[in-house]
């Protein structure tokens, strides 16, 4: 995708075209040989510094690939990640070790993540100690630091994990990934298994830590109420695609792929979902197989406005209005405003 203000800074995190594709598992006889799982299929975003992007999407959706194949912990297929002024995917060896420090990853699980046995402090200084960074006292007090910068007391160090809430343990999760003092923080569905109560803290904690360090968040969820304060931009992704691309407030004020309207939908708290609750659309049915993805729109077999055409052929991310992208044929722009050909309670 190109940015057409040239004045704007360079993005943190550029990623062109990627393509995660996992050989299919199962027993080896029945295995095709050139049976892939398409999990990430071309995939494009950028991220401005010290800004949110939020990936949006059902389970299975390809985000967590994503993810793992920004931070080289997933193999890339096809594509280039560059994070700042580095390509990422042409690292190897010792330079990869060396820029892992400047991205890092909070996992959903507090609980799975954390390792029972270790201690908390001792969790949050082992990434200092693999990128040997500093002398023993200067981790000491790194790890103090981080402590407290989210919220726990120094003392808590010498506990276990068991000893710790559900939110207090993803707090460590956010103080190990902070020890590197990474640029490039990525939280897949962090509050996602956190109790509703918790849920706002640990968000709260994220947005002020985000303006204290001028983290650059790549932020991800299944969950659209989740998203739709703290993210700057918004890509909802479909069966290993993005469907739909756009700055927060103009995708609340007017989500416009079916596929987003039918998310937004299921959760009639968010803005864009009680303004739309008029085209309701209610998801049925799965998402067809990321091993053999439909040649056309890959939502068309759930779509409520499909017509035989969409399946014909790959449908284009298109530019409608400034920065807002959508993968649709069923979406024209009349006097400047982008909006379903066809209206969705007509459907
Ligand atoms: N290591 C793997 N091997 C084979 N298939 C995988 C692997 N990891 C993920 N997948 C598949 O890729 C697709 C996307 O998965 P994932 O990225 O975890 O989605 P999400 O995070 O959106 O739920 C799913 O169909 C999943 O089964
Ligand atoms: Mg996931």
């Amino acid at each position: 995708m190109q940015t057409t203000d040239q004045s704007a800074a360079p993005p943190l995190l550029a990623v062109q075209d990627l393509k995660v594709y996992f050989p299919r598992g199962g027993a080896g006889w029945s295995r095709r040989p050139h049976d892939v799982v398409k999990a990430v299929d071309g995939v494009s975003f950028e991220i401005a510094r010290g800004s949110t992007l939020a990936v949006v999407g059902e389970s299975g959706s390809g985000k967590t690939t994503s993810a793992l194949a920004v931070m080289r912990l997933a193999p890339i297929t096809a594509g280039t990640v560059r994070l700042g002024d580095t390509d990422l995917g042409a690292l190897e060896g010792e330079e990869l070790r060396l820029a892992r420090r400047r991205l890092q990853i909070v996992f959903q699980d507090p609980f799975s993540s954390l390792n029972p046995r270790m201690r908390a402090g001792d969790a949050v200084r082992a990434p200092l100690e693999l990128m040997a960074v500093g002398t023993k006292a200067e981790r000491d007090t790194r790890v103090a630091e981080l402590f407290t910068q989210v919220g726990l007391r120094p003392e808590q160090q010498h506990l276990f994990p068991h000893q710790f809430s559900g939110g207090q343990r993803q707090r460590i999760n956010i103080a190990r990934a902070l020890a590197t003092k990474p640029e490039l923080v990525v939280c897949d569905e962090p509050v996602s298994a956190l109790d509703v109560a918790i849920r706002a803290q640990i968000l709260n904690l994220l947005a002020k830590l985000q303006r204290e360090l001028g983290l650059t968040y790549l932020f991800i969820s299944h969950d659209m109420a989740v998203v739709e304060h703290l993210c700057d931009e918004i890509a909802v992704m479909y069966l290993g695609q993005i469907v739909e691309r756009a700055p927060r407030r103009i995708f609340f004020a007017n989500p416009l792929h079916p596929y987003s309207v039918a998310l937004m939908s299921a959760v009639p708290t968010v803005r864009g979902g009680r303004a739309r609750a008029a085209q309701r659309i209610r998801l049925s049915g799965d998402p067809p197989s990321p091993i053999n993805p439909p040649a056309g729109c890959r939502f068309a077999g759930r779509c409520p406005v499909a017509e035989p055409a969409c399946s014909a052929e790959p449908i284009p991310l298109r530019e409608l209005t400034p920065g807002h992208w959508v993968r649709c044929r069923r979406i024209d722009v009349v006097d400047g405003v982008a909006q379903p050909v066809l209206r969705l309670q007509d459907a």
